[in-house]
């Protein structure tokens, strides 16, 4: 296998750690590079159900180096958690590595998430209140703490002299909220690193080093549509999980990366506000509900669910430089007499019609679907492992996707086992 990055090609949860849990067999590396605990990554490996958010779902296979990289932010209490989890079902995590360049998440994060939330009237974003925002303002803001900086006194409180005047400042006059003392945030980051230090690796670059000639592969959180640049901003994350976010939050360098595989289901979900132009808010989008089991991992919230989008998809194909896609939740149609693709939005106020995706958010409550109907295929493709097999009429559906995405299906995937996909 070649360098790969998995990235969501929608607005997340799009089947991306089965698809990374499947290529992690032939990995050396298996490295997450941005978002937190705001993802919820499921895996299932023999009827067996795994739950990750910010651990590297890689970490099932013994013998692979995990790593959460510089791009990510880490809260310790979600972290801990999540690792008491996974010991507790006895997975060995004696691989997991955690980059001393990461953001940390403090309580005041999540502090700032909630309140920003409950104040926005109707900028609400819907975030998964795990203080990703608040952490990522502090990095680009320069006032961040990192993973490194838990292990220096003379650092830690060299910077919390620079931090703590503002962030109090800010937390007392725009939120409202009780101020920290550096007595406080400084026993919690004892804490903090006593959690971390069996990870945390030191010797980071030698890391990077050691593992250039290895295969790596860069597991994504979110979507394309949930990048801060790119997506439905500002309904969006605080991160980048394009595929060019692997080189940045990764350390390893963009000449590092091959392939760069889209996960995509064969609809459309989204959790949280924001713009959703193919969004059915009637039985069949029930019916999606219903049989794609479209309940968040992270915070249960039930997902919005629409007919597959071109129009994005093939926005997602060109900025998260996609080289093949990963087509997720085929099965879900089985049952479905009529499956519909939008191909194009149409302008409600003038006709317009955009093939090419929008870019102001703002001006997408106009639009509205042109869609195509392709014929069902009526039969249960769960247990079907080629693709000859599947029936003509998925066939077709999938190759009419091809054809308007520009981008090769390399991977369908018919059912949530790892065992239930078909390469093609
Ligand atoms: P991620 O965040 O992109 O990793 O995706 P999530 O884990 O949040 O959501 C995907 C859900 O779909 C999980 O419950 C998976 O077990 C499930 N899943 C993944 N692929 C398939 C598939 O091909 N068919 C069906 N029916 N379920 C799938
Ligand atoms: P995975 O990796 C789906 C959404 C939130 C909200 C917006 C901003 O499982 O695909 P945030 O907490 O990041 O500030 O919220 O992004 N969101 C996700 N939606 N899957 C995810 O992760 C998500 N992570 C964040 O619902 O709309
Ligand atoms: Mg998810």
């Amino acid at each position: 296998m070649k360098n790969t990055v998995v990235v969501g090609a929608q607005w997340g949860d799009e089947g991306k750690a089965k698809i990374t849990d499947l290529l992690a067999q032939n990995a050396d590396v298996i490295i997450r590079y941005q978002g937190g605990c705001n993802a919820g990554h499921t895996v299932v490996v023999d009827n067996k159900t795994f739950k990750f958010h910010l651990i590297p779902s890689g970490i099932l296979y013994k013998n692979k180096i995990c790593i959460i990289g510089p791009g990510t932010v880490i809260h310790p209490e979600s972290f801990e958690k999540e690792l008491n989890g996974l010991i507790d079902e006895g997975i060995d995590i004696s691989n997991l590595k955690i980059s001393p360049l990461a953001s940390i998440t403090m309580p005041y994060h999540i502090e700032i998430d909630g309140y920003s939330e409950s104040n926005a009237g109707k900028g609400k974003i819907g975030t998964t209140k795990k203080g990703i925002g608040p952490t990522y303002t502090d990095k680009y803001a320069r006032i961040g703490l990192k993973i490194q900086d838990l292990y220096s006194a003379e650092t830690l409180s060299e910077k919390l002299d620079i931090i703590l005047p503002l962030k109090n400042k800010q937390l007392e006059k725009v939120y409202g909220l009780e101020p920290y003392t550096k007595e406080c945030i400084t026993a919690l980051c004892e804490k903090y690193a006593e959690l971390f230090k069996p990870y945390v690796c030191f010797e980071w670059q030698d890391l990077l080093r050691e593992h250039k000639k290895d295969t790596i592969l860069f597991e994504g959180a979110q979507g394309v549509m949930l990048d801060v640049d790119y997506g439905t901003y500002p309904f969006v994350t605080s991160s980048n999980p394009i595929g060019g976010g692997a080189a940045t939050g990764s350390g390893f360098g963009p000449r590092m990366i091959d392939e760069v595989i889209g996960v995509s289901k064969a609809y459309v979900t989204r959790v949280g506000e924001g713009p959703f132009v193919t969004e059915l808010n009637d039985e069949t989008g029930d019916k999606i509900r219903e049989i794609g089991h479209e309940f968040g991992v992270t915070t249960g919230r039930p997902r919005r669910c629409g007919w597959f989008d071109a129009v994005i998809m093939k926005y997602a194909v060109l900025v998260g430089g996609l080289t093949s896609i990963a087509l997720t939740k085929i099965d879900v149609f089985d049952s479905f007499d009529e499956i519909k693709v939008c191909t194009a939005y149409k302008d409600k106020r003038n006709g317009q019609i955009y093939t090419s995706y929008p870019t102001d958010v703002f001006i997408h409550k106009y639009l509205e679907p042109v869609y195509e109907t392709h014929a069902g295929w009526g039969v249960d493709i769960t247990k079907i492992k080629e693709y000859d097999k599947l029936p003509e009429n998925a066939k077709k559906y999938l190759e009419r996707l091809e054809e308007l995405l520009e981008c090769p299906i390399s991977i369908i995937s018919v059912g949530p086992d790892r065992e239930q996909t078909i390469i093609k």
